[in-house]
């Protein structure tokens, strides 16, 4: 063969490859509303920025007639790629291949690009569509799966992992995305389940669809799997974007401060008024959240599920940061196990990558009861409480009403390492609401009372009483417990001379293999 029909050959070895499975399955793909393996690498990245590895490989499989079927690149498209300038690895599941399914070289190719992003330091983005191990590799496929989770494991902390679903993604091969820091899922077009229906129905009776069963709407609002429910892949491509607009490229970067437009001392005079005069009526604690954040920008993690806090990414004079909010909006704000699940994992989440945490605090306190108590409470809550304990990265913590007991340790205080702990005029800071307090201090005081109207007249006296004296800020103001009292109209302000004052904050904890934190 001469040096041109070497040439040659390179080109039409290429065409092929790009064909994966052929142009009948590429159309079946369209036909479902899906893109394709590449196609999606290239909406993904800045254009013509991917460089592909190992578009050769095919698989080495004898058993069950795939001797006489290949596919270069075997299911998998890999390599790198810039987002905005910066460098991430990819892989990208090629369902046209055998239905994307995991061999033994598949394997190979993925676990290739996870160890050079670990090496490089830069993100990794994975797309999954997949009908899971190959069936007919047997146990290669799940040595496979284990060494790809292995290496998951090993880049968790180090470099940014983030997971899509755009297909099917089920069995053991969930747990791939599971342990990365992102999982965004498109609705109607993915799935993910441990079991799938069938099995389900075999084993249990119940009968369920995919979509009822792991679809990206059950992920998004009942198990809190999926971070982002995606309405198409389009938005889906957009969400790995913006997420890593907000993310250092590893664990000894630091996040990308964008020069910023909105002014610093932007004030809001709403924000006076934003705290309704009756303390049991609520309000939108997101309303605050855009108020103070750069360009009113917040990329809510979560969005559907545990409503009563609210997690996200935002910027404070172009510094990312890490938003906790209790939502008084929902449930009063209080937390219960989902809640301090959610907010537990985002805080640590922000630690490895070095995103200061700002919290806004608004909760009654733990939820009661015993499907709480039963679906343990004291672990999930304790999860939080450690999560900000064990963080060192800058944290500002601002009490806008609500902080009581438990909950009020648990939310960035002061004595869990909180840098700087702002309060506003209406915050209550006490051991308990006044309505429960109360009832312990005057409980059968107020039972003996026979007069229902003078029953009425004490308690609403004895409450007031308590609230004039503890539900303020000054109490725990006066033991330094609270930094300043802040007006609330400065808070945006108030908080970027904070972030900036703390930019070279160091801290660390003890040396040790790693913490016992109560999963
Ligand atoms: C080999 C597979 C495959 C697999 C699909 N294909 N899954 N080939 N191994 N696991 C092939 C099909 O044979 C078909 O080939 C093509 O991919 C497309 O599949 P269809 O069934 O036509 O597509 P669709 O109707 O969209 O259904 C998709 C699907 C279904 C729901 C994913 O294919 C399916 O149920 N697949 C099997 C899923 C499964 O049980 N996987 C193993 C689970 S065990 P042709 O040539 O017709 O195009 C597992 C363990 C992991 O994953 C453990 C990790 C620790």
């Amino acid at each position: 063969m001469g040096n041109q029909d070497k040439i040659r050959q390179l080109v039409e070895l290429r065409q092929e490859a790009r064909l994966g499975g052929g142009a009948e399955r590429i159309e079946s793909q369209h036909g479902k509303g899906k893109y394709t393996a590449r196609e999606r690498i290239e909406m993904i990245l800045d254009e013509g920025s991917f460089e592909e590895f190992d578009m050769f490989v095919t698989h080495r499989s004898h058993d069950f007639g795939l001797e006489k079927q290949h596919y270069l690149s075997d299911g998998v498209i890999t390599g790198h790629g810039t987002i905005d300038g910066r460098v991430v690895y990819i892989f990208s599941q090629d369902f046209t291949v055998f239905g994307g399914s995991l061999s033994e070289t598949f394997a190979l190719k993925v676990c290739k690009v996870m160890d050079q992003a670990i090496k490089v330091g830069a993100p990794l983005i994975g797309i999954n569509d997949s009908g899971g191990a190959r069936i007919q590799e047997g146990v290669k496929s799940l040595a496979g799966y284990a060494e790809i989770f292995q290496r998951n494991i090993m880049a968790s902390g180090v470099i940014p992992q983030i997971s899509a679903i755009f297909g099917p993604c089920a069995g053991g091969a969930v747990y791939s995305p599971a342990l990365t820091d992102v999982i965004i899922m498109s609705d109607k077009t993915s799935y993910m389940f441990v079991t799938g229906p069938r099995v389900t129905k075999t084993v249990t009776g119940e009968e369920i669809t995919n979509e009822d069963l792991g679809g990206a709407e059950v992920h998004a609002m009942k198990s809190g799997v999926a971070h982002f429910k995606a309405e198409n892949e389009e938005e889906g491509f957009l969400l790995i974007r913006k997420t890593l607009e907000y993310l250092p490229q590893n664990n000894l970067e630091e996040p990308p401060v964008l020069v910023c437009d909105d002014p610093i001392d932007r004030t809001d005079d709403a924000l006076n008024e934003v705290i309704p005069e009756d303390p049991h009526k609520p309000y939108d604690v997101k309303e605050i959240i855009y108020s103070v954040v750069d360009n009113h920008e917040f990329l809510e993690f979560q969005r559907h599920f545990a409503k009563n806090i609210v997690i996200g990414f935002a910027r404070f004079n172009g510094i990312p940061c890490g938003i906790v909010a209790n939502q008084p909006n929902f449930l009063a704000g209080v937390l219960d196990i989902s809640a301090s699940r959610k907010a537990a994992r985002f805080v640590r989440f922000c630690d490895c990558f070095n995103l200061p945490v700002v919290t806004l605090v608004d909760v009654p306190g733990f939820l009661p009861g015993s499907a709480q108590e039963y679906g343990g409470i004291i672990i999930h809550g304790a999860k939080l409480m450690f999560s900000y304990g064990e963080a060192t990265v800058p944290k500002i913590t601002i009490t806008l009403r609500k902080s009581y007991g438990g909950a009020h340790d648990v939310m960035g205080s002061k004595q869990l390492r909180g840098d700087i702990n702002y309060a506003w005029p209406t915050a209550e800071i006490a051991v308990m609401g006044p309505k429960g307090a109360i009832e312990v201090l005057e409980g059968k005081k107020i039972a003996s009372i026979v007069d229902p109207a003078e029953r009425a007249r004490y308690t609403a006296e004895k409450e007031s009483e308590y609230r004039e004296k503890f539900a303020n800020p000054y109490q725990a103001a006066k033991y330094g417990y609270i930094d300043d009292v802040i007006e609330p109209r400065n808070t945006r302000f108030r908080i970027i001379r904070a972030l900036t004052t703390l930019a070279t904050k160091k801290d660390k904890n003890l040396p040790r293999k790693h913490s016992n934190i109560p999963l």
